[in-house]
């Protein structure tokens, strides 16, 4: 799948550069390039600058003129859920008719409705579900994805959720990084007992996911009534004992200090943070934790967005991800999430970029080897349809990716 290929009449590279997660305001820089031309070869970049500046071309790369647009780096969409069955549209009405999304979660809907519909699916059903989200986030120019367990809860169907994955990154040109979620809410055989419940998780879920290597991630709907700090930790420091990157849901309803857990345990990632501290954002930053935004769930359940400017504000590394599940956030509008990131969440186009890109990257542990175009980095680049990645959010909510291209290999749109 890896190809050789040599753009020029590049409008406009527009790339955060570096191998690790830019902070603060070294967000805003990007390296932007007019007049420009990239050079791929067996599907890692070697070459991108000043088309005058362009090496000789080794022997079997096809040359292709972008035609004066934009090329940026392949999205990472590092925050998805997008393996589980059934819908739950009539949620959707409720809480747009005043219901809190809790409230709804504590009668016994929300996620547990999922995990009914999700236990009762098979392997293939869950691959085929999950190959069209897939394909949708391909057209939007996600070239790295991550994916959570979480809607089986059971030890069986969270198996099956990461072998769906498992079996998807084997044949979908998107990437995929599997997270184990199964603290994602208690299941019915657990009511009211999600101590007993995360000790299920720890010692008949965790080894089976570590021995298999089926998850290179875990996380944790870390949240008043659903699992509280104390589970929290167990989880995850049980999690890190097995070789797992750690992620949280932290402080999206009510605050709880998920995010100040997430920096003591030097989680790779919090994430939602729409209540989270300044104290415990600032000890995200020292500890080198990516702050991951949401806003399309922000925007879906009308709560007020996370501070992204104090938070790069404070130093940290934002990320910017789709959340697309079947509840709260039926959205993997990662062109709505770069207008709300500037118009609600006041950070600049050029931060919101090296968000949904390298920033993203960071908060999978990719940064090494993706998110950014630079030499040797995989060549995941997109063409967008405007000659400026201002575009992006300026066409608010609209697609503007033309090509997408794969480890050098045009995987979607016009050559
Ligand atoms: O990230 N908050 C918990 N988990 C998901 C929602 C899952 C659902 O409602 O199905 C989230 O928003
Ligand atoms: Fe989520």
């Amino acid at each position: 799948m890896a190809g050789s290929v040599f753009l020029h009449g590049i409008g406009e590279l527009a790339t955060p550069l570096g191998g690790s997660a830019r902070k603060g305001p070294d967000m805003g820089a990007l390296r932007v390039v007019p007049g420009a031309g990239l050079l791929a070869v067996d599907g890692i970049i070697r070459w991108a600058g000043p088309l005058g500046d362009a090496p000789s071309l080794p022997a079997g790369v096809a040359e292709i003129d972008a035609g004066g647009r934009a090329v940026i780096p392949g999205f990472v969409d590092s925050h998805a859920h997008f393996v589980f069955a059934g819908y739950r549209a009539d949620e959707f009405y409720w809480r747009a008719g005043g219901v809190p999304y809790m409230e709804i979660h504590a009668r016994g809907g929300g996620i547990r409705r999922s995990v009914d519909a999700t236990r009762s699916a098979t392997l293939e059903e869950l691959i085929d579900l999950g190959a069209r989200r897939l394909d949708t986030a391909l057209s939007l120019g996600v070239t790295t994805m991550e994916g959570k367990s979480g809607y089986g809860l059971d030890l069986e169907t969270e198996l099956r959720q990461l072998e769906a994955m498992r079996r998807l990154s084997e044949r979908h040109p998107v990437d995929i990084v599997a997270t184990y979620m199964g603290p994602h809410s208690v299941p019915q055989e657990f009511a009211g007992k999600p101590s007993a419940y995360v000790d299920f998780c720890i010692e008949t879920v965790l080894p089976i996911v570590a021995g298999r290597k089926l998850a290179r991630f875990a996380d944790v709907f870390c949240e008043k009534g659903v699992f509280e700090l104390e589970d929290s930790r167990r989880f995850l420091e049980a999690a890190a004992r097995a070789g797992l990157a750690l992620k949280l849901h932290a402080d999206e309803i009510v605050r709880i200090g998920g995010a100040g857990l997430a920096a003591e345990l030097k989680a790779t990632s919090a994430d939602h943070l729409l209540k989270a501290s300044i104290e415990d954002i600032a000890a995200m930053a020292a500890a080198g934790t990516v702050a991951t935004v949401l806003p399309l769930t922000a925007f879906s359940l009308r709560e007020p967005y996370a501070d992204a400017r104090a938070m790069i504000d404070s130093g940290c590394a934002v990320a910017l991800a789709s959340d697309l599940n079947p509840g709260s956030c039926y959205s993997q509008s990662i062109p709505l999430a770069l207008a709300l990131a500037v118009l609600q969440m006041r950070m600049s186009p050029e931060e919101a970029l090296c968000a949904a890109t390298l920033n993203g990257a960071a908060a999978l542990g990719l940064a090494d080897s993706v998110g950014s175009i630079e030499p040797g980095k995989k060549a995941d680049f997109l063409i967008l349809d405007a000659p400026s990645h201002l575009h992006l959010a300026y066409h608010v909510g609209m697609n503007q990716v033309r090509s997408v291209y794969k480890s050098g290999t045009l995987v979607h749109g016009p050559k």
